[in-house]
């Protein structure tokens, strides 16, 4: 296919995505995923068509996180392969759908990887989508960097942890997406504050001044604070999205304001 045939595609593919949402983080851990994924799930709810690319190369966890890391991506007309689907309103595409085994590792560079994201959009039938979400490695490397250069218009939501080396990071992170012209939503803390399941007490397991003040000192939307709640933990590792399982919780009530606002902020 010539570079113009290719480039036509993309566009053609993007020309059909309505909104897209890039989840990325200065820090690896901080709950990218998770948030990635109950993003998606919250939305496709709505009854909204909603695609999640994982970008994450190395470390692809949404197929697991989503259950269907048994899955494997068919082929659909003009070259082209379908998506994983999870509903009927929620589709995925990752590298975890490639691999010959779970546990292998993908040894690539930057050119390569870059390649891969955007075979991920051009080759991929998704069809018309209100919402497409882009889960990240952490960091602000080849992976986001690619996303910037190959899917415009992508707002940028950072994720963050409330301790003060997860601050550090975000700031980068932060201005990573100024640098690339990317509209940022806003930063989501999680992870934060936990409350003891015995006595109910509220414990800082992070102590740091928190993401709202980096918020304000950076001149970003605060997004909100999702709880450390170790149920979020089982419905990653069981494939069962937290927010439907656990929908009266703190954090899943946290998660749907957060949702809302983003859902505003795109409006
Ligand atoms: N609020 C929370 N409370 C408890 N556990 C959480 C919370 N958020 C995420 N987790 C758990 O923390 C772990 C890391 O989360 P996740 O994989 O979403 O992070 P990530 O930022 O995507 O990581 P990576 O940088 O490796 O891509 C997972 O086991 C997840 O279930
Ligand atoms: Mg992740």
């Amino acid at each position: 296919m010539s570079e113009k045939e290719n480039t036509n595609s993309l566009d053609e593919t993007l020309g059909k995505i309505k909104r897209r949402v890039m989840v990325f983080s200065g820090k690896g851990g901080v709950g990218k995923s998770t948030v990635a994924a109950n993003l998606a799930i919250a939305l496709s709810e709505k009854g909204f068509k909603v695609g999640i690319v994982d970008v994450d190369i190395h470390g692809p966890n949404l197929a697991k996180m989503l259950g269907v890391e048994k899955a494997r991506m068919l082929p659909s007309k003009n070259n082209r392969v379908n998506p994983v689907s999870i509903t009927p309103n929620l589709k995925l595409v990752s590298m975890a759908f490639l691999l010959e085994h779970e546990d292998l590792p993908v040894i690539w560079r930057g050119p390569l990887k870059m390649k891969a994201i955007q075979q991920f959009m051009q080759d991929v039938e998704w069809g018309d989508l209100d919402w497409l979400i882009i889960d990240s490695p952490p960091g602000t490397g080849d992976e986001p960097l690619s996303v910037a250069q190959l899917i415009p218009s992508t707002g940028a939501l950072v994720v963050t942890t409330p301790q003060d080396v997860a601050l550090l990071d975000s700031r980068k992170a932060i201005n990573f997406a100024r640098k690339l012209d990317l509209k940022i939503l806003g930063i989501v803390e999680n992870m934060s504050g936990f409350k003891c399941p015995h006595c109910g007490k509220e414990i800082d397991i992070f102590k740091g001044e928190g993401a709202l003040v980096t918020a304000k000192k950076m001149g970003i939307n605060f997004l909100g604070k999702i709880p450390l709640e170790p149920s979020i933990v089982a419905s990653g590792d069981s494939g069962q999205p937290f927010i439907l399982g656990h929908p009266e919780s703190e954090a899943a009530k946290a998660f749907q304001k957060i949702v809302d606002k983003i859902m505003e902020s795109e409006e």
